[in-house]
């Protein structure tokens, strides 16, 4: 093995510099493809058709007359869509709705598929499918939002007597905690372009993981995975809706396979709220016990979520409870409860986002119990190790984000009484959460190789979910090899590639970071070794005499622009690329990690609220952010801006309403699903602290795509209550709770 070629020398620093997104003019133009935008000769359109019950069976499917309709080539139901296999529990790939489509005649949540139409155009399919008669056979069912556990609490994490010391404290809160269920609402909707050649699948699909995409979807056709390519060139987002597979997928493949055309399927917007995965209901107990100067002494977050019929996912709300605040005695314990409603899934910050909706609420009502400064109360309670395991943590900054935030936001001119400060005529309200997210990496490899044309390749099969994937990965690669940003090519969004990690956890970039790294280095070698044997520049140099430095492969008696450029060195070897490539573990599931990794953060919040006309609006926000090594200030701020404006959203406005009489997910829409806009944000003030944790990777990164949404909401409740004395435990915030 040669020794390590002088890649690090990087005079560049394209990591750490704002650099606008590297796909921002495809996109801009219309150039970039997403997955609806894929057009194919004799493509066919395919729309599935969705039960009308929560609860049931289905008694017939009656067909004859939508086939009998203009350009209908088939309707698939239970009988004729062919076989679909389950995916193993575990190794075969992830998706949390387990049941293939179209199973049994059993209808669990409203919406569920029950028959596929494929036509000639989008709109003789959709005119077919509201023509196809299903009878039912109707069983009760339950949407209900009030959660009872059906099952003894599981306990998460345990330690000391939290019972007795919350029984003694001095002084104690006791709340219970409600979120809503929020669906997540890409702009771009779920779409699947399938297309078969007899024995190979291609399939063009909106997903978070193409490479698990492609193992279930291999599973659950019953096919090899060698057999199935997926392919995701650019995301409209996703929050966690894409991250897995959903059935409408299987439904495209399987029509393509039997067809053996082309089958395109968009889901509606109706469909997304319906099938395609939502935020569950979460009722969260919260207890804390204090000392009459601050000092928890006992903490317990008893939580329950709603769970569809056949899910077995888990809305972690505990995940941080037992490591961010010091104290000796705490429980954490978990319970669901089941509802028919489509299988619930991961949505931005799963889990840690509703859960420090509830911890930093009540963490907010423990101040004001004791007439303390929050932002005092929890400097006071900032343990020094992760308690809950007992280990180190590799990087917490937390006290600097809330100081640092309370010296921004001008924290220290407000006084503490309900109501008391005003400007303009409203009344303002100041909050404040701390927040965290884990940081961890999933498993990546990449490829990365230098051309005969003068540019570098990094290739992974990862995908851009639209927070700028294409752009960090071609910073990353230009540190590394010394070369301008403008020289990447960064090739992304193919299971045919190196598998890369799932744009998903906040682990992306960290991911990328070791493989990257690794790869480059392999690559510098590659081409210092072919200068070496084929140009005779290099001839009988040494290996371990040539350096590699801004492009040119040059002896270290020599400065670097007397080298040669790495294309020369191509040419003369009449190669047209060398290539390394670069692999890396996960440590997502590894749990005797021996330190605890995490990104913390703090939000501080001003509302106004005039009561005369019942309006309350967000007047400003700032944001600290604990994230790592930030690679790209420009994107990183923009996903904290993203991240916060969702936070607005989750706090006032989001909530999926389920019809008692029906089961039906009834605002499922964007007029009538409330989110954020423009309009509802004020400026945001964002500052990332920029320690780089290098325990997760070299270069020290994280990742910043969850930590910006966790704690927001919690910080308005807490604003809210500054200024009008009424705290809201049921998200969405309400005028009329107000009034
Ligand atoms: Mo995120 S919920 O891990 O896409």
């Amino acid at each position: 093995m040669s020794p390590e070629p002088a890649a690090a020398s990087p005079s560049r620093t394209a990591v750490g510099r704002e650099t606008v997104r590297v796909d921002g003019p495809l996109k801009v133009s219309g150039a970039a493809r997403y997955t609806a935008d894929f057009h194919f000769p004799d493509m066919l359109y395919a729309v599935p058709v969705c039960a009308t019950i929560a609860s049931g069976t289905i008694a017939a499917i009656d067909t004859k007359a939508a086939e009998a309709m203009p350009g209908v080539r088939k309707i698939y139901t239970r009988d004729t869509i062919g076989k679909f296999y389950r995916v193993p529990a575990s190794g075969g790939g992830i998706i949390d709705e387990r049941r293939p489509p179209f199973e049994d005649d059993t209808i669990r949540y409203y919406g569920q598929y029950i028959a596929l139409v494929v036509a000639d155009t989008f709109e003789q399919a959709t005119a077919a499918a509201h023509r196809v008669e299903t009878s039912y056979r109707t069983a009760t069912f339950d949407v209900s939002t009030a959660l009872s556990p059906e099952e003894t609490p599981r306990v998460k994490t345990r330690r000391g007597d939290p019972d007795a010391a919350f029984d003694a404290a001095a002084v104690k809160i006791d709340h219970v905690y409600n979120t809503p269920i929020e669906t997540h609402s890409s702009i771009e909707l779920h779409a699947s372009v399938a297309t078969f050649d007899g024995s190979h699948f291609t399939l063009y699909e909106t997903t978070q993981a193409v490479g698990n995409f492609r193992n279930v979807l291999a599973q659950m056709l019953g096919v090899p995975k060698e057999n199935v390519r997926v392919v995701t060139e650019y995301l409209g987002t996703g929050f966690g809706g894409k991250l897995w597979p959903w059935p409408q997928s299987l439904l495209a493949a399987a029509a393509a396979r039997e067809l053996r055309q082309p089958v395109k399927l968009v889901m509606t917007r109706q469909m997304t709220f319906e099938s395609a995965g939502h935020r569950p209901h979460t009722q969260q107990r919260v207890r804390l016990g204090a000392t009459t100067e601050g000092k928890l002494v006992s903490l317990r977050h008893d939580y329950a979520y709603s769970r569809a019929p056949m899910s077995s996912y888990a809305e972690n709300c505990g995940e941080s409870s037992g490591f961010m605040y010091s104290t000796p005695n705490l429980s954490v314990s978990e319970a669901f409860a089941t509802r028919n409603v489509g299988v619930p899934t991961s949505m931005r910050g799963p889990g840690a986002v509703p859960g420090l909706y509830a911890l930093e609420s009540a963490v907010d009502e423990l101040a004001v119990a004791l007439k303390m400064d929050p932002v005092a109360l929890r400097l006071r309670n900032e343990p020094a190790i992760d308690e809950s395991k007992n280990i180190p943590f590799s990087s917490r900054h937390l006290k600097e984000c809330l100081a640092t935030g309370a010296e921004t936001f001008g924290w220290s001119r407000r006084t503490p009484a309900v109501g008391s400060m005003r400007e303009n005529g409203a009344v303002l309200g100041w909050g404040v959460a701390a927040c965290t997210w884990m940081a961890a990496r999933w498993e990546a490899q990449v490829s990365v190789m230098f051309n005969d044309d003068g540019t570098l390749r990094v290739a992974s099969g990862t995908q851009d979910i639209g927070t700028g994937t294409y752009t960090v990965l071609a910073q990353m690669a230009a540190e590394l090899a010394g070369l301008d940003v403008g020289k990447i090519k960064v090739v992304i969004g193919d299971s045919s590639l190196p598998p890369g990690p799932i744009s998903g956890g906040s682990m992306a970039t960290a991911s990328l970071v070791p493989a990257v790294a690794q790869a480059t280095r392999e690559a510098i070698r590659n081409l210092i070794a072919t200068a070496r044997e084929s140009d005779s520049h290099f001839a009988n140099v040494p290996v371990d005499r040539l350096a590699f430095h801004e492009g040119r492969v040059h002896r270290k008696d020599q400065p670097p622009g007397e080298g040669r450029r790495f294309e020369e060195v191509l040419a003369s070897a009449r190669l047209g690329h060398v290539e390394g490539r670069g692999k890396s573990e996960g440590t997502f599931r590894n749990k005797n990690s021996t330190v605890s990794t995490h990104s913390f953060g703090a939000h501080f919040v001003e509302v106004a609220w005039q009561p005369e006309i019942a309006r309350l609006r967000i007047n400003r926000t700032v944001s600290v952010i604990d994230g790592g090594r930030i690679v790209n200030p420009l994107t990183a701020r923009n996903q904290i801006e993203g991240a916060v404006t969702m936070g607005i959203g989750m706090a006032l406005f989001e909530e999926t309403h389920y019809d008692h009489r029906h089961g039906m997910p009834i605002n499922s829409n964007l007029a009538d699903y409330i989110m954020a806009t423009h309009a509802d944000t004020p400026p945001m003030e964002v500052i990332f602290l920029d320690y780089p944790d290098t325990h997760l990777n070299e270069m020290g990164v994280r990742g910043i795509g969850e930590i910006g949404l966790a704690g927001v909401a919690a910080a308005i409740t807490n604003a809210v209550y500054h200024a009008t004395g009424v705290r809201v435990r049921d998200l969405p915030v309400k005028i009329e709770d107000l009034l």
